[in-house]
């Protein structure tokens, strides 16, 4: 077994830790946010992510893993991943002062001959970058981007598709992969660099994906096609694939903006603009004004001072995650318009940027509502009956953005029920 250090316990770093410790590794979390740390330590997880807790409390109970702010504790161990954050700067490009940071403290830190791990999303070249300020031979330097998800972070953790190693050193990129005990991911070793952009072509594909499906649900609106019926038929085709056809208020989440910003201002910088990511970019924000559109359309072309129950405020469902949400967009495109919200969320419990109601009852969100707007794709929304609900809102509108609710149910309880890609 190996001995671990996670520096930067976050939704990727946490769910390594925890996942790197219930394969019997001994592992060290380093984080500097002392409060998150001490939560770690008491078993509680900062983050709302499926068995964390329970994988947690097991580690700790066998004293597989352990806390610290301080950046000495990792001394004694041969592998470190880095998981910090690479937030997007001012001009898209990606934020790398967290990685560039921590690599001097590490200078320090890092046992002789340790094998020095970026598992954070960096830019072509960080590796480089991280190589330098080491000033150190004897580490080397692996790129092993995460491809994990929010909400089945763990679950993707221990079956993941593919392990991306990219490496000088053949012996420690082997040593890494094997780290994971996967029996079904392919590995795929490489190059610290394409190991990089792996990573960013990926997130930004799928991006590209979602905002075409978006277009074709736009389109077919405009006819008298249902996207539902052609992206499932689209999706029957090998080539294409059956996962991420499915129209939504538009795309976010920490990692696809930021990722598909830092690979276009990477891309220009070399001179080799990849003009689809313009594309998608500006396609995701039409996708946020579409159910905004939609919305208007419904309530007789204003939203002025009219009450909106917002349903869901994280990205996506099964977390907490509201950073770059759609909901959250498309919630401020509705106060622009002069709406006035009372959201609920099943996990957020506040959105402190937001001049809105949040409440801790989905019911207490729809009183006085002139239109219900489901914006997050939660399996339990599907269980409000709207004959509950239907003498408390002010108009029995309902404007479903991820298709996730049963529209006959609604319509037989006399709402008008908008899809989306459909009429
Ligand atoms: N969130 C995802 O779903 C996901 C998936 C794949 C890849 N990624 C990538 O992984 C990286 C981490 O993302 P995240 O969502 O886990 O970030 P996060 O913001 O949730 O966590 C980062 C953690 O690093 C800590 N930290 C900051 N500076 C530190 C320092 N100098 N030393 C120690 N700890 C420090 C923070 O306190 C925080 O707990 C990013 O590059 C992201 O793009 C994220």
């Amino acid at each position: 077994m190996a001995k671990i250090a996670i520096i930067g316990t976050g939704y990727v770093g946490l769910a390594s830790a925890v996942g790197f410790a219930h394969l019997g590794h001994d592992v060290v979390g380093i984080d500097i946010d002392k409060s998150k740390v001490e939560k770690l330590t008491s078993g509680k997880s900062p983050i709302f992510e499926k068995d964390v807790e329970i994988y947690l409390a097991q580690s700790l109970a066998k004293n597989k893993i352990i806390f610290s702010s301080d950046y000495s504790d990792m001394k004694d161990c041969d592998f470190v991943f880095m998981c910090l954050p690479t937030p997007q700067n001012d001009d898209g490009s990606a934020d790398i002062n967290y990685i560039l940071d921590s690599a001097k403290t590490l200078t320090n830190q890092l046992k002789e001959n340790a094998t020095l791990v970026i598992k954070s999303t960096v830019p072509v070249n960080t590796w480089k970058k991280v190589t330098e300020i080491l000033n150190r031979t004897d580490v080397s330097i692996i790129s092993n981007p995460e491809f994990l998800r929010e909400g089945t972070a763990l679950e993707d953790f221990f079956n993941p598709d593919r392990i991306v190693v990219g490496g000088i050193s053949e012996e420690k990129a082997h040593l890494v992969a094997d780290l994971y005990k996967s029996k079904d991911a392919v590995i795929v070793f490489t190059d610290n660099t394409s190991a990089e952009i792996i990573k960013y072509a990926s997130n930004s594909f799928l991006a590209i994906k979602l905002s075409f499906v978006n277009e074709i649900a736009a389109y077919a609106e405009s006819t008298d096609a249902n996207a539902l019926e052609v992206l499932n038929a689209m999706g029957l085709d090998k080539r294409i694939g059956k996962d991420f056809l499915k129209p939504g208020p538009g795309w976010g989440g920490m990692c696809f903006p930021k990722d598909v910003s830092a690979l276009k201002e990477s891309a220009r910088e070399k001179n080799v603009p990849i003009p689809l990511l313009d594309a998608a970019l500006e396609s995701n924000l039409k996708a946020h004004a579409r159910i905004v559109s939609k919305v208007k359309k419904a309530l007789g072309g204003s939203l002025k001072d009219k009450n909106i129950s917002v349903w869901g405020l994280a990205f996506k469902a099964n977390t907490d995650d509201i950073r770059f949400s759609p909901a959250i967009s498309v919630i401020e495109l509705l106060i622009s318009e002069g709406a006035q919200i009372k959201a609920f969320d099943p996990v957020v419990k506040q959105v402190k940027e937001l001049a809105i109601e949040v409440k801790s009852e989905i019911i207490q969100s729809v009183e006085n509502a002139d239109a219900i707007v489901v914006l997050t794709e939660w399996q339990e929304f599907k269980l409000v009956e709207p004959s509950l609900i239907d003498k408390l809102v002010k108009q029995k509108i309902v404007v479903d953005a991820r298709n996730l609710l049963d529209k006959e149910k609604w319509i037989n309880s006399g709402f008008m029920f908008i899809g989306n890609g459909y009429n």
